[in-house]
Formats: C-alpha cells, structure tokens, sequence
C-alpha cells in the first residue's frame, strides 16, 4: 500500500536533486528569507537524520556543520555527526567537544507521532525546550536559532521564552511542510543574554512615570515597566516579559501590610 503523500512534489524534487529529505526545501526556504547564513557560519543541527538540512548547511556556510540524532546519520563530507538524544547532558557535552561557540542552532526533532495531538504538542515542547537550553549555552552573541514546533496551547509560552534571547522572533510555515501539518517554524535571531528573566522577583524604587502611565523602574541601566505602580514608591515586582533594552512586571502585592484602621 502506497503511504500517504510518501512521493508528493518535494519528495520527488528531492531524490532528484540528491537530497535526502523533503524536508531540506524547508531549510532552503527559511535560510533564503531569514538570511540565516552569509558564508561562514558554523552550525550545530539538532535531530538532524536522515541529514537533508545538514546538506544544506553544508552548501551554504564554509563553517563547522555538526548533526545531533538518536538514529545513525550516513557519513556527510565535512560534516561532525554525534549520535545521542538531545535531551541528555551527554550528548551535549560531545557536541561541545567539537566546538565551543556556534552561530546558528537548528531544530528539527520530531518526537514518534501518537495521534494524541496534545501529547504529542507537549513532547514536541519538550524537544524545542531542550533546544532553546542548548542554543543559549552555545551561541554566540547575536546568533540565531531555527525551531520546529507542533502548534498546541503550550506554543506561545515556549515562543515568549524565545523572544527573551532574540531580538526578532518569527514563526513560518515552509512551502514544503504539509498542509495536514501542525508544524511551525520559529526563527528568532539576534541572540542576546537578557539581563532578568520571566518570573524572577526585585525590590525597586519607581523614579519615573512611562507615557502610557506605567511605573518605571530602573536595574542599573536596564528599564523595567511595572503597571500600576506609583512614582516614589519602593514595590516588589515579577518580571513577566524580557526584551533586549527593557521589561515588564507585574505588581506583588504586599502580603503583610496591616488593614488599615478605620
Ligand atoms: C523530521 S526528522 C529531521 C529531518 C532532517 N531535518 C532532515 O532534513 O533530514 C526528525 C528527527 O528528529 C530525531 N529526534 C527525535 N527525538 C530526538 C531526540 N530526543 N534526540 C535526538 N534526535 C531526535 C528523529 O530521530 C528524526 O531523525
């Protein structure tokens, strides 16, 4: 029995092009329109068998091209290949032993599909997350990161957490993914190392007011916009949303404060 769309235009292209996935047109695709590469990237691609984007990768950048897989990957000239599962410290760590500081990190792991679309949402979140953890540990200041994700209630968290380290974020749907597909890239560039992080707690003073009335504190030079908070006053706040020059935060109340006498 033939599976479904097993030779459908892509698949057909690419085993007349030499190419070993369909899903190489998708790389094409976001490496044209994003500008991913100038020619002297190195590239660590994650969940990368059978090793269509490697092949790409190789074309288009005369840096480091390395490829993560749980499954073997045919030998690719000029390409590192580690075999492992993404999610354990190990792998990482062979990964590391070939290069330290990459440009761009790729992600196009795919967990085994169930049918279950929230379970398989929530491993596909799971694989992105590992991902994004590898990519701030590895790239280098203003790099980029490409990431499939299965579209579900957990997307736009994982995306706010991309958009805390990337100056551009933005999700793209690749001609040669399948119209069936819950699939969406997110391709965020501009890697930075923020200067808070969502959830985390300060003691500030509020010494100004923004023009749309939220209080405005500052972290050394770092700005951070607190909604409903007053100037002059001394507030905890959480932080909700990090971007490279500014955040925002969410008022804590103060949990100990006296009832006021009447
Ligand atoms: C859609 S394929 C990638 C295709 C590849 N981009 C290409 O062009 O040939 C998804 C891959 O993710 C890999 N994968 C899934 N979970 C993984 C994990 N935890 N660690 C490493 N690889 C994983 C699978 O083995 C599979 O080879």
């Amino acid at each position: 029995m033939r599976r479904r769309g097993r030779k459908d235009y892509y698949y057909r292209k690419a085993k007349r092009e030499g190419f070993r996935s369909r899903a190489a047109y998708k790389l094409i695709e976001i490496a044209e329109r994003f500008r991913l590469f100038k020619g002297k990237e190195s590239v660590v691609d994650l969940g990368a068998a059978p090793g269509g984007w490697l092949q790409v990768a190789r074309v288009l950048t005369r840096g480091k091209v390395v490829g993560v897989d749980i499954q073997e990957i045919e030998p690719i000239e000029g390409v590192e290949i580690v075999k492992g599962d993404i999610r354990r410290e190990e792998t990482l760590e062979k990964v590391r032993e070939i290069v330290e500081r990459v440009d761009v990190v790729m992600c196009d792991a795919s967990p085994n599909l169930s049918g279950v679309w929230s379970y398989d949402h929530a491993r596909s979140i799971e694989l992105s997350e590992h991902a994004l953890e590898f990519a701030k540990s590895m790239l280098r200041e203003g790099g980029s990161f490409v990431c499939k994700v299965f579209q579900g209630d957990m997307f736009n968290t994982f995306v706010e957490k991309v958009r805390s380290h990337f100056t551009h974020v933005h999700i793209f749907t690749p001609k040669a993914s399948r119209k069936e597909s819950a699939e969406v890239y997110v391709i965020a560039k501009g890697f930075y190392h923020p200067k808070v992080l969502p959830g985390e707690e300060y003691d500030v003073r509020v010494d100004d007011v923004s023009e749309r009335g939220e209080g405005v504190a500052r972290l050394d030079d770092f700005v951070v916009f607190i909604k409903g908070a007053k100037k002059g006053e001394r507030v905890r706040c959480r932080i909700t949303k990090v971007r490279q020059r500014y955040a925002v935060a969410k008022l804590i109340p103060d949990k100990w404060e006296c009832p006021r006498s009447q």
